[in-house]
């Protein structure tokens, strides 16, 4: 483990004793410096960051001198990912607008598992606007932590819910509350001939067209990750489509934090579960990142830093 100077908070910045972190796509990202654009963002030879993480719970230790939002002592949580990364430590300094108060209910693990995936799948259904009872649901990656917070939300109202992944993840999916399960190397969902209310993808790895077949008439599919070129090819085939049909193709862009107090009251309310691999400890961090890349994680890989 690398031995760094405790952080200094500056004047709108708190100084967190992480508790927990999480491991995600972007840490995987730039352990690889790929895809490429992240290169453009992040540092174009090495990372501009030395230490990686974006999500955290923990306890506030120091306040900066202009920071008013919390007192020492606070119990916080949030994704760091528009203010800096470096949560893969025992300290941060975070700016206090980031963060939120951890509610009791929930553990530091639960917490930090909570802000990234779960506003990624909140985010996009509030995009297509109110789930209806009865509409037909798909989710593509649905074993991911975006795709199980999505099914929860989408079975809260009433939805029959279709997901897609690997086979060794089937059982569990139907277990959790999946009306039809779908393994994708067995199946493609854009050929059987279904069609959707909405389609909520985590991969992208269908060409445009072929969404725009899975959708029912005002059906509407949206994408939070895959290849830029797969993303590309929606943004572009979307605004074509518009021309001609009344379904809708869309890309959400997180804007981090934003509706976790909404969401969160639905863990604490018992509505949506925690899906967490782990807890492991800072030492394993490396190989987690790597074990990410796998993908053989089941759930948010959760990190007990304290
Ligand atoms: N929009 C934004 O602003 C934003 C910001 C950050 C991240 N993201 C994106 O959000 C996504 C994160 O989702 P996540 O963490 O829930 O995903 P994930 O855990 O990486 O993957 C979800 C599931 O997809 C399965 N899968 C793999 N290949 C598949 C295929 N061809 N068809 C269907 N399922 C397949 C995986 O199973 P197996 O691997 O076992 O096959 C896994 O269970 C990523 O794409 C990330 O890039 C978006």
């Amino acid at each position: 483990m690398q031995v760094v100077e405790e952080p200094v908070p500056k004047e709108n910045e708190v100084l967190i004793r992480v508790q927990a972190t999480t491991v995600n796509d972007y840490d995987w990202s730039l352990a690889r410096g790929k895809p490429y654009l992240y290169r453009l963002m992040f540092g174009l030879l090495r990372p501009k960051y030395t230490i990686f993480g974006m999500e955290l719970s923990g306890i506030v230790e120091e306040t900066g001198i202009s920071a008013k939002k919390f007192v020492i002592g606070d119990e916080v949580f949030g994704d760091i990912s528009d203010h800096g990364f470096g949560t893969f430590a025992e300290y941060v300094c975070v700016d206090e607008n980031v963060l939120r108060h951890k509610p009791l209910a929930l553990s530091f693990e639960e917490a930090a598992s909570i802000p990234h995936a779960a506003l990624l799948a909140l985010q996009s259904f509030k995009i297509v606007g109110n789930l209806q009872a009865g509409q037909q649901v798909l989710i593509n990656g649905a074993g991911g932590g975006v795709g199980v917070t999505a099914l929860y939300l989408a079975t809260m109202q009433d939805c029959v819910v279709t997901g897609v992944d690997s086979a060794d993840k089937l059982a569990g999916l139907r277990q959790m509350g999946y009306d039809h399960v779908i393994d994708y190397r067995q199946q493609d969902f854009t050929k059987n001939g279904k069609t959707y209310d909405v389609i909520l993808d985590c991969k992208t790895n269908r060409p445009p067209w072929a969404y725009l077949r899975s959708l029912k008439k005002t059906g509407t599919y949206i994408t939070v990750g895959g290849k830029l070129s797969s993303l590309l090819g929606v943004l572009f085939f979307g605004r074509l489509s518009r021309l001609f049909s009344e379904k809708g193709m869309r890309i959400l862009a997180l804007k981090p934090n934003d509706g976790l107090e909404e969401i969160v009251n639905h863990y604490v309310g018992g509505d949506i579960k925690c899906l967490i691999d782990g807890p492991y400890t800072l030492d394993e961090v490396p190989d987690l990142v790597e074990y990410f890349g796998l993908g053989k994680h089941k759930g948010k890989i959760v990190v007990k830093v304290s």
